[in-house]
């Protein structure tokens, strides 16, 4: 029995999906947490490519238990959408199960997020204009509609009287846009909500059971560390939390029942919309690792957007393992160095204003953007790896670079993914079942040299 979350230790998009399904072949139970239909999870199995946005991956497992958690936000028109395309691919939904009080993106958050992306000019986010935003603000605010609100037409209709006026308010005088209508959007809510009933339950209560019957639950991530409304690039951040902390709350359970947390990253780093990227990359190396590893090139799931590329930033990774208390690494993609002549890794930023050199993210406001990657340079080892097995397959400068990974990060490197097919891995200590280490290090945040003022 282990209970064990799979988290984004990047910006998003580092292959977790590749990595929860590879889990999930012995969990019981899988659980999405956070976010909502902004996410966009690949999963190649016999050729099949699939692509989740509000479904967990585990439902590629038949009798494997699917939960859309109470910390999601969930467009039940997408929800619809993807669930019917995936039985229409003969996937069994018959143990797929969604939150009561999960909160619902209605047609006003959607209407809100285009426009005030639209609005903000150079502060812009550049969110998936999926209503990730305007639907955790209602949360927040105490006048969102869960997913319970659509089984029950009173409460339903009550809330939207009271509610769609306001958003027409800020719909037309704010962003001179059309108004919504209650009648409407109480037609077609109150309809997904019968189609969903079957599944809507309480979520943390079988998760509970399943943890006394000493079952193996997943939570998995969507976004990542950067990401996170609290520890990520703020204001360039979703409005969940994907940090592993974020998986007690969203899910409804207690940090003690977690076993083990498993951190994903990219080989090297992507980030999709604004915000800071100390290690982009804008010449041809960017534009190759974007490219490499086609059909899989790097563009967004959810919206086709081109993603940003640029070198593994350990500083980050270090970050990443703070923040969630990692226990090992699953390294993907790979594959994608393997032509390279000289590969970098950012290992220390210097302050462009200070000069000062951290290797830790400093916390001062405004300073990720000031951070100037300093590089550590890796030959490349010339050679596929995508048919490598194990780690000894590796060449030696891909064995190389991964043992400096894992040195930088003080975290092992468990599982190395070569491409995205389930096989297309490598095991080099069990994920789930390893030793736990005991974190080290120092100097957090102080500049490990000050330049001479
Ligand atoms: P997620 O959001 O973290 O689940 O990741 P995405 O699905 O958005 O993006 C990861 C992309 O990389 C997908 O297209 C995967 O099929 C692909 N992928 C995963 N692991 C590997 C790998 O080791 N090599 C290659 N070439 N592609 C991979
Ligand atoms: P997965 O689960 C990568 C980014 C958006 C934007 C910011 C805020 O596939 O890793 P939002 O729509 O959430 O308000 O957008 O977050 N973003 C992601 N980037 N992967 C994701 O999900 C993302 N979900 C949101 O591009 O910068
Ligand atoms: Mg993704």
């Amino acid at each position: 029995m282990a209970n064990v979350i799979v988290v984004g230790a990047q910006f998003g998009d580092e292959g977790k999906a590749k990595v929860t399904d590879l889990l999930s072949k012995n969990a019981d139970v899988v659980v999405r947490y956070q976010g909502g239909s902004n996410a966009g999870h690949t999963v190649v199995v016999d050729g099949e490519t699939y692509k989740f946005h509000l479904i967990p991956s585990g439902i590629l497992y038949s009798g494997t238990m699917c939960i859309l958690g109470p910390g999601m936000v969930i467009d039940p028109k997408a929800f619809i959408s993807e669930l019917d395309a995936l039985k229409k691919r003969g996937l069994d939904d018959s143990k797929l199960k969604v939150s009561a009080t999960a909160h619902v993106t209605m047609p006003y958050h959607l209407a809100i997020d285009a426009a005030e992306e639209d609005s903000r000019g150079g502060r812009k986010i550049g969110t998936t204009k999926r209503g990730i935003g305007p639907t955790y603000a209602d949360k927040c605010d105490r006048i969102g509609i869960r997913i319970e609100d659509l089984l029950d037409p009173d409460a339903l209709l009550g809330k939207l009287e009271w509610l769609v006026p306001k958003k027409n308010i800020i719909l037309e005088r704010l962003y001179n846009l059309p108004q919504q209508s209650v009648d409407a959007i109480f037609k077609e809510y109150i309809e997904y909500g019968r189609k969903m009933q079957r599944y809507v339950c309480d979520t943390s209560a079988i998760i509970f059971e399943s943890v006394h019957e000493r079952k193996n639950i997943l939570f998995e991530g969507a976004q990542g560390t950067l990401l996170d409304l609290d520890h990520g690039s703020y204001p360039y951040v979703t409005s969940s939390s994907p940090c592993a902390g974020g998986a007690c709350i969203g899910a409804g359970v207690g940090p003690t029942i977690i076993d083990r947390v498993i951190g994903v990253s990219k080989a090297f780093q992507t980030r999709v919309g604004e915000g800071p990227f100390p290690t982009e990359q804008f010449d041809e190396v960017g534009e190759r690792l974007r490219q490499t590893g086609t059909p899989w090139a790097e563009v967004g799931v959810t919206t086709g957007r081109p993603r940003r590329c640029g070198w593994f930033d350990a500083v980050l990774g270090r970050y990443a393992v703070r923040i969630n208390g990692l226990d090992c690494l699953a390294i993907t993609k790979l594959d994608v160095l393997d032509e390279f002549d000289e590969i970098q890794v950012c290992v220390a930023y210097k302050d462009r204003k200070t000069g000062d050199v951290y290797n830790d993210l400093p916390s001062m406001a405004g300073a990720f953007w000031r951070m100037e990657p300093i590089y550590e340079t890796f030959q490349g080892w010339k050679k596929q790896t995508v048919d490598c097995r194990s780690y000894s397959d590796l060449p030696a400068g891909a064995q190389r670079y991964l043992d400096f990974i894992s040195e930088q990060l003080h975290v092992p490197v468990a599982l190395v993914s070569v491409g995205p097919k389930r096989d297309q891995t490598i095991v080099i200590e069990d994920p789930i079942h390893g030793p736990k280490r005991v974190l080290s290090y120092s100097n957090l945040q102080a500049p490990v040299t000050r330049s001479a003022k």
